[in-house]
């Protein structure tokens, strides 16, 4: 009995992270978090600015279930090759659960 709470748990916790659904204030935090990290320094919502659209990488893998595990890991340890010339810089000191945070937002992001 204990084992199977145990998987469902697991697997409950994994569908979360997946899922690049937010609650409201999950987003108002996550986006809070972006400027406040200097994200919005090189990212715009919907333009390219230094890097790529928001809205342009949560179509590029709308598809990819994922998605919010591999840009969790490009914020961390910094992108290069994948949208043009400039490469992302490493984050590496920033909290691994805001970079998760970030991740599944820039997943929500819709072009207009
Ligand atoms: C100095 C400018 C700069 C800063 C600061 C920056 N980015 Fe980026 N970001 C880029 C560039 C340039 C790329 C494209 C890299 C590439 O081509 O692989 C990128 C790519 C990305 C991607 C797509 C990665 C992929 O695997 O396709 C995400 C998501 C992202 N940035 C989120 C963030 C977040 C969140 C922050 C703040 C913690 C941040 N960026 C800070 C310049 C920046």
């Amino acid at each position: 009995m204990k084992k199977i709470t145990f998987l469902l748990m697991m697997s409950a916790a994994h569908v979360a992270f997946a899922s690049p659904a937010l609650s409201a204030k999950e987003a108002a935090a996550a986006a809070e978090l972006a400027k406040s990290s200097g994200c919005m320094s090189c990212h715009a919502l919907d333009e390219k600015i230094v890097g790529p659209a928001y809205s342009k990488v949560a179509a590029k893998y709308s598809a990819d279930a994922d998605a919010a595990v591999s840009l969790a890991q490009s914020i961390r340890n910094g992108s290069a090759g994948k949208w043009g010339r400039i490469p992302m810089p490493a984050h590496g000191t920033m909290n691994q659960e805001d970079i998760n945070l970030l991740a599944r937002w820039v997943l929500t992001i819709k072009g207009n």
